[in-house]
């Protein structure tokens, strides 16, 4: 039986992804902030991922693992022209930084035929939207993560995949901190754009997380058929 570690389980996309591997039959552990708000079933993990030496403490306390997914993540409507600098160095620190640092942690737990990490950017981090401010530029950095360890892993022999998944607009509690104070725009688009659920995210995570061993899927782009750009 095969064990997931899903960053971000206690809401929208992890917490879909974390119940679709239980599904799945796998041990999953959810690591988080609210471990109270973890799917049925899901082992708690506590940690706040702005905390580097809390994220260590975490790992040390793990086991053997074949899947990290990389979801945890927040976004603030933060511009580059007059945006607040703690919101980005917040944004930076989960959103990259904490990736990195669980998916270099991780790997000391998995077999030696391979893990699987997942991490999930953006289409924000494909092209840039007019609102996208700092937001944009960590989700950037998370497919330059990614394909960073790819190649370090490849030229070093190791057989672990990197997979991304690169969602438009997907109807989480994500969406209500991202168009804090535009209500009435988040109203609109939830009027215009039928949006992508987190089951919808589920289905894709799963299908990269079980594919052949020989086989890595690198991105898949996903966006409502709604959604224009
Ligand atoms: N929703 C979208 O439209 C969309 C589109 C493209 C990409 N994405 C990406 O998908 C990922 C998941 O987003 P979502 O929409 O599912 O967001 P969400 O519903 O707001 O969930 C965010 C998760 O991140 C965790 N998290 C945030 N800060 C944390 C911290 N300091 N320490 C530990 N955990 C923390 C939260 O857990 P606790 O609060 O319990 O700690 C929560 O489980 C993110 O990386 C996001 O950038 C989302």
């Amino acid at each position: 039986m095969k064990t997931a570690l899903v960053t971000g389980a206690s809401s929208g996309i992890g917490k879909a992804i974390a119940s679709a591997l239980l599904k799945e039959g796998m041990t999953v552990i959810g690591l988080c902030r609210s471990v109270d708000q973890l799917p049925d079933g899901v082992k708690p993990l506590a940690c706040d991922l702005r905390d580097e030496s809390a994220i260590k403490v975490a790992f040390e306390s793990l086991k053997e693992l074949d899947i990290l997914v990389n979801s945890a993540g927040l976004a603030y409507l933060s511009r580059i022209c007059d945006g607040n600098p703690s919101d980005w160095e917040e944004m930076w620190r989960v959103n990259v930084h904490a990736l990195g640092l669980c998916s270099q942690l991780s790997l000391a737990h998995f077999p030696e035929s391979g893990g699987h990490i997942l991490n999930l950017s953006s289409m924000s981090g494909h092209r840039v939207p007019p609102t996208g401010g700092f937001y944009a530029s960590t989700k950037f950095a998370v497919r330059a993560v990614s394909e960073a360890l790819r190649a370090e892993l490849k030229n070093s022999g190791k057989k672990t995949r990197i997979s991304c998944l690169s969602p438009g607009f997907v109807d989480t509690p994500l969406l209500d901190k991202y168009f804090a104070g535009r209500e009435e725009q988040l109203a609109e688009t939830r009027a215009n754009i039928d949006m992508l659920t987190p089951e919808a995210i589920a289905d894709a995570a799963l299908h990269i997380l079980t594919s052949p061993a020989s086989v890595e899927i690198n991105d898949v782009l996903l966006r409502s058929a709604d959604q224009a750009i």
